[in-house]
């Protein structure tokens, strides 16, 4: 007799989910439980009524199982099935539509920000907007030909960790110069500034007797992983907001070690925080500040140092958390911070010691990018207007429409914006994260504009009211006065 349930599925379903499918459905199949029972112990089991399909069949009809089905049976209670529990696992992303899927995007290094987009076998010209190599430092004859001598000089590879034959005179350099920029007496260079922000926490919360750590609620997934692999007590203050970080530090004693840890300029959101506050209230808790620099840095600050710089915090900032990656134009992360600390570090980080270092190429091109703008950085200018940072997020807040908004502009209009959903961004506040450079030119954000525009009526977006208290477009959702949930909303800064 044919399943009447298996037979509603296609033979390719049943054979690639059959483990799923006899986990959640197989207690309430009589044939699946009258063979499990009888092997387990011999007596008769299966209840027909509780089969949705043979409810109303007589139990006559019910035949024992094939010993195909019966060796089946028998393999679940076995070896644990990976390769149905990973399908699941995407299925999962599938369903909710935070599966990524890459776009293949060649950049092209003599006509920044123009790229060949060939996902679909084709080779397409696009114009990317989303990258986060904010000034084109990647492409910058200067970086590419200090990369090109350094490969000439030294080779692909750094050979080993810093440790063992991996360190050179180019990497104390580099970190000479981090030091400086950021008025530190000393740097340390890590393989990303993922690594440098894990590696960093995990390893000062450990070192530190008792130590608690206080997290703004925002802070990027790298933070997150060493504080949360640290185990240490944490404290979660709201999104760039003193008045709660200072709330939460009273409720540990000054004695105990703690370390407060925030981003300047939000990843996602673009909001600058309120440094100044920040740093006051946690050294008036005895705290150390651990500020990420990462979209600052080659920014702000008349030599590129950061909002640090800026806003003239750099001495009130303990530990400085930085990219080569982003405005820098190349790849590597690094800490600043007094000279006892990155040396604790340096001796003690796992994901410091225990990997082959950066190549020479990086750190000359970092090093060329890095002396490049800091002579250079005042000419360039910045369309910052309206988030104060150069960081545009736009609000789409569904995963399917901001994938598709995302897909159209690309396939139709050569605007390549990715798509930022969960779980880079919460459930809910999907965006299409905007990052113009001083090379995307006028004509060419005019017919981004105008195409984006387009597109937003064609999959059926609506344009949102304007902000009830400073009458602007929404770009972060709601901000009328004192009911903004983003305490600096940038927003609200612009408006006042
Ligand atoms: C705020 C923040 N910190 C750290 C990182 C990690 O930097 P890196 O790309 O050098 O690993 C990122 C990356 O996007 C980031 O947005």
């Amino acid at each position: 007799m044919t399943c009447p349930f298996l037979s509603q599925l296609s033979s390719t379903y049943v054979r690639n989910y059959w483990p799923i499918l006899m986990k959640s459905y197989g207690a309430n199949c009589p044939v699946v439980t009258t063979v499990a029972a009888k092997f387990h112990s011999g007596s008769e089991g299966g209840d027909v009524t509780k089969c949705p399909f043979l409810a109303e069949t007589k139990p006559s009809l019910i035949k024992e199982a094939s010993r195909e089905l019966r060796d089946d049976v028998i393999r679940i209670g076995g070896t644990f099935p990976y390769e149905s529990f990973f399908r699941e696992q995407i299925m999962r992303k599938k369903k909710d539509h935070s599966y990524r899927v890459f776009k293949k995007v060649n950049r092209n290094a003599t006509k920044f920000p123009s790229a060949i987009e060939t996902s679909r076998g084709d080779n397409t010209p696009i114009t990317v907007w989303c990258a986060n190599d904010y000034l084109g430092m990647s492409c910058h004859p200067g970086v590419k030909e200090a990369v090109k001598a350094a490969l000439e000089a030294h080779g692909a590879g750094a050979g080993g960790t810093r440790n063992i034959s991996g360190n050179s005179a180019l990497h104390e350099a580099l970190e000479s110069e981090l030091a400086s920029l950021h008025h530190k007496e000393a740097a340390l260079l890590f393989t990303s500034c993922y690594v440098a922000n894990d590696s960093t926490l995990y390893t000062l919360a450990k070192a530190l007797p008792g130590c608690h750590i206080f997290s703004d609620e925002g802070n990027h997934a790298s933070m997150i992983q060493g504080i949360r692999n640290s185990q240490v007590p944490k404290h979660i203050f709201r999104h760039n907001d003193p008045h709660h970080l200072y709330e939460q530090l009273q409720t540990v004693d000054r004695s105990v070690p703690k370390i407060v840890a925030f981003e300047t300029v939000h990843s996602m959101t673009g909001a600058i925080c309120p440094l100044e506050d920040l740093c006051r209230i946690s050294h008036d808790f005895g705290a150390l500040t651990f500020v990420d620099e990462v979209h600052a840095v080659g920014l702000y600050g008349e030599h590129g140092a950061g909002i640090g710089e800026r806003d003239n915090q750099l001495p009130h900032m303990d530990i400085i958390s930085g990219t080569l990656g982003k405005a820098f134009g190349n790849i590597g992360g690094y800490i600043a911070a007094d000279a006892t600390l990155i040396d604790t570090v340096r001796s003690y980080a796992a994901g410091f010691i225990f990997t082959t270092s950066l190549p020479p190429t990086v750190v000359a091109g970092a090093r060329a990018s890095i002396a490049i703008l800091k002579k250079k950085l005042i000419e360039f200018g910045f369309p910052v207007e309206p988030t104060k940072s150069h960081i545009i997020p736009i609000r789409i807040g569904d995963p399917q429409l901001c994938t598709k908004v995302s897909d159209v502009l690309l396939k139709t209009k050569g605007h390549y914006i990715q798509a930022i959903n969960y779980p880079t961004v919460r459930r809910g506040e999907e965006k299409l994260r905007l990052a113009p450079t001083p090379h995307h030119t006028k004509i060419m954000m005019d017919e981004f504009v105008a195409d984006l525009l387009e597109v937003w009526h064609a999959v059926g977006l609506k344009h949102s009211e304007p902000c009830h208290y400073c009458r602007r477009p929404l770009l972060q959702g709601p901000c009328q006065s004192g009911t903004c949930d983003i305490p600096n909303c940038p927003q609200l800064i612009v408006a006042n």
